[in-house]
């Protein structure tokens, strides 16, 4: 495939995603935010209250991380690029499963849990202390390190990055998401007019805003079900048989 003409695959993605991984989502009955209420471990005012409960919170999840394995949606993404396809993806996960599975091209719009951040300026990244972040751990301008992930009623400082990307897509494909939490819900307002746009999630007809093509089926089926078809024709479009409800 001539460099020039490379189909543009943008991907958005969310907690669906890494499900069949093992990573709990956040909004199911029995989703993360059930067991630990949000305004208890990931907002400003919660890491001001109990530094110590945030960061046990998210040793939790980093834990959790470490043992997953990346599924066959990741590897499907991956091996979409390594077949000569351009392929972006955007994600509101804070795992590194899309990198594993060989991805080289993501942004992650909420944050990397295996990364630290200051606590006073969210410019300076700094690599996770070994053990996890303590406190007392410390950036260059004396502040507490905190993880570097993005909190409820924090500015997400990749949006603009993130609407560039998704302005560039041939077509949108976007993966396991609620699309519940702005401003990450509104890039696929951001798509170009031409560029048609999938929801593959097992609720994906309740959840896709008008003029989203629907698949209802897992990651781990859906994904790889429309890799296969690209990979055979060497294009990007939506095929009918696996769709539902346009
Ligand atoms: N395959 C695909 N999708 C799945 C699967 C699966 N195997 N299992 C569940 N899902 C879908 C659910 O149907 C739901 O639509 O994944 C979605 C998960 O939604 P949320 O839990 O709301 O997660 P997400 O949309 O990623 O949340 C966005 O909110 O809590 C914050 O910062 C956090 O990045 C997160 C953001």
């Amino acid at each position: 495939m001539g460099e020039q003409r490379r189909p543009h695959l943008v991907v958005f993605t969310g907690a669906g995603i890494s499900a069949e991984s093992g990573i709990q989502t956040f909004r199911a009955s029995d989703g993360l935010w059930a067991d630990h209420p949000v305004e208890e471990v990931a907002t400003p005012e919660a890491w001001r209250r109990d530094p110590e409960r945030v960061l046990r919170f998210y040793d939790q999840r980093r834990d959790q991380v470490r043992r997953a394995r990346p599924n066959a949606a990741h590897k499907a993404l991956a091996l979409l690029e390594q077949r000569g396809f351009a392929v972006s993806i955007v994600t509101q996960n804070i795992d590194d499963l899309h990198e594993r599975a060989g991805s080289r091209h993501v942004l992650h719009l909420h944050g990397e849990i295996l990364k630290a951040r200051s606590s006073v300026d969210p410019r300076m990244h700094y690599p996770l202390p070994s053990g996890g972040i303590r406190l007392g751990d410390r950036c260059d301008k004396g502040s507490q390190l905190r993880p570097d992930v993005v909190w409820f009623g924090e500015s997400v400082p990749h949006f603009p990055d993130a609407c560039e990307v998704v302005a560039q897509a041939d077509l949108l494909l976007v993966v396991g998401t609620s699309l519940a939490v702005m401003p990450a819900a509104s890039l696929l307002g951001h798509a170009p007019l031409k560029a048609p746009c999938v929801l593959v999630d097992p609720e994906a007809q309740t959840l896709a805003p008008p003029g989203v093509a629907c698949l209802r089926a897992p990651a781990g089926k859906g994904v790889p079900a429309l890799v296969q078809h690209w990979t055979r024709e060497g294009r990007l479009w939506l095929p009918e048989t696996l769709l539902g409800g346009a």
